[in-house]
């Protein structure tokens, strides 16, 4: 019972999909920290766990994966060379070359990202990079900068070696990064599932390869969320190989590059004339999301900012209206098999669930579907709303506290918000 309250604990905290984490390897660093602590079994540590933050990082340090090397797969670290040259060298107003790279682990990717850019030819001057990732053991050990054979395969970084310089001392054996590389890089310890909704950066490439895969799917939404929010127009995102599925074809295009798993976030597709990010004039708030309460008013901007003429959210809403929630969530998803991309229509199918209440597991739906709605348009002030009073009602105020910044971030975007940026 108290490996499966720490699974569901791993797996609230860092997105751990406990489909794709063996239990043996769960129960191994369970068991490993338990007598690190000198507690008698599972139940106490449990109970520690609840109440120690480093106790659960010291957990979280152990199921990790931080496998990672240099230049790995190769022919992305090419294709960021070619869109240095070809694009963004090109861009008229062109500012600082913004990278992040997250999960970082232990150094290799940011590296191998400022290598290549140095030998693109930019300057250190031109380019940023951020490096993100939860593990402080990773990150201490990509500050120092010292490697051994595990982080060079293949032959990729043979060519580089005047980059690295043998060190034979005490426990610091292995290559040393130069320190010139090792200034390009910015790491930082955050957790994607909230650290991401907190940066106020616009990246214009975005490394987030082999995470996604050992992230549940919920997680996997909410960090792609995040991810295209932070993300320019035209920016690049890169996935690692078996991670491709993840991503929304009508949002990204491949650029088609063998073996690179790049995508290009596409332009937004035009909005129709929803106010949805009016904050002059909001929608209303639910107190308590309810169906009957849903303003008439909301539902029916929802309807009218369907672009298909063989929409019928009216129906849904006057279903709905009805009390009759079965049949409107019926017609809902059936809109949604239609028009999978249809945010609002998620908001929508969210409201609907809440509106069940009989059902407990209806809350965990409609998050889903809020969640859903944002990473199809993270602007949706509905969907942000909604999830913020959610999570509220769920206790969790630190979720609702960063969904809150987001919003507010939104707002201060707007060019009549008032509240400062808008120039
Ligand atoms: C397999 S490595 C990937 C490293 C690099 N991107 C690559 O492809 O070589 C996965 C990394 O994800 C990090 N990670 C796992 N869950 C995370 C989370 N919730 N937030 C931030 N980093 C996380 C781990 O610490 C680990 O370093």
């Amino acid at each position: 019972m108290g490996l499966v309250k720490i699974t569901t604990l791993l797996s609230q905290t860092i997105g751990l999909d406990p489909d794709v984490v063996s239990p043996s390897q769960i129960t191994r660093a369970v068991e490993t920290r338990r007598v690190a602590c000198n507690l008698p079994d599972i139940d106490r540590y449990w109970a520690r766990l609840q109440t120690s933050a480093i106790e659960l990082e010291e957990l979280i340090e152990l199921i990790i994966v931080p496998e990672t090397w240099f230049f790995r797969d190769g022919k992305p670290f090419d294709y960021l060379k070619t869109y240095v040259n070809t694009e963004w060298r090109l861009k008229p107003n062109r500012n600082l070359l913004q990278i992040l790279s997250v999960p970082s682990s232990t150094g290799e990717e940011p590296y191998s990202i400022a290598i290549s850019l140095l030998e693109a030819g930019l300057q250190p001057k031109q380019f940023a990079i951020d490096a993100i990732d939860i593990s402080q053991r990773s990150l201490t050990k990509a500050r120092r900068g010292i490697y051994t054979k595990n982080s060079f395969r293949g032959d990729a970084w043979q060519e580089r070696s005047h980059y690295f310089q043998k060190n034979d001392l005490g426990s610091d054996r292995g290559y040393e990064l130069s320190q010139s590389v090792r200034d390009l890089v910015n790491f930082q310890q955050g957790n994607v599932m909230n650290s991401l909704a907190a940066n106020q950066k616009q990246y214009d490439i975005i490394f987030c390869r082999n995470l996604l895969i050992y992230l549940k799917p919920e997680a996997c939404t909410l960090v792609l969320a995040a991810i295209d929010r932070l993300l320019v127009t035209g920016g690049i995102l890169f996935v690692g190989g078996s991670e491709t599925g993840k991503i929304v074809p009508e949002q990204y295009s491949s650029i088609r590059q063998p073996f690179t798993f790049a995508y290009r976030k596409s332009e937004l597709p035009p909005v129709p004339s929803k106010p949805s990010l009016n904050f002059n004039n909001p929608p209303q708030i639910p107190t308590t999301p309810n169906v009957q309460t849903i303003p008439k008013t909301h539902l029916s901007t929802i309807a009218s900012a369907q672009s298909s003429p063989s929409l019928d959210l009216p129906a849904v809403r006057k279903l709905a209206n009805e009390g009759k929630l079965i049949d409107a969530t019926t017609l809902c998803k059936n809109y949604l098999e239609k028009y999978p991309t249809s945010a609002d229509a998620y908001v929508l199918l969210g409201e609907l669930y809440q509106a069940d209440r009989q059902n407990s597991q209806t809350s965990q739906k409609a998050e889903q579907c809020f969640q859903r709605a944002i990473y199809l348009e993270p602007n949706s002030y509905e969907a942000l709303i909604h999830l913020t009073l959610l999570k509220e009602s769920q206790g969790d105020t630190t979720g609702a506290n960063i969904i809150r910044q987001r919003i507010s971030a939104i707002a201060s975007r707007l060019p009549n918000s008032g509240v400062g940026g808008g120039t």
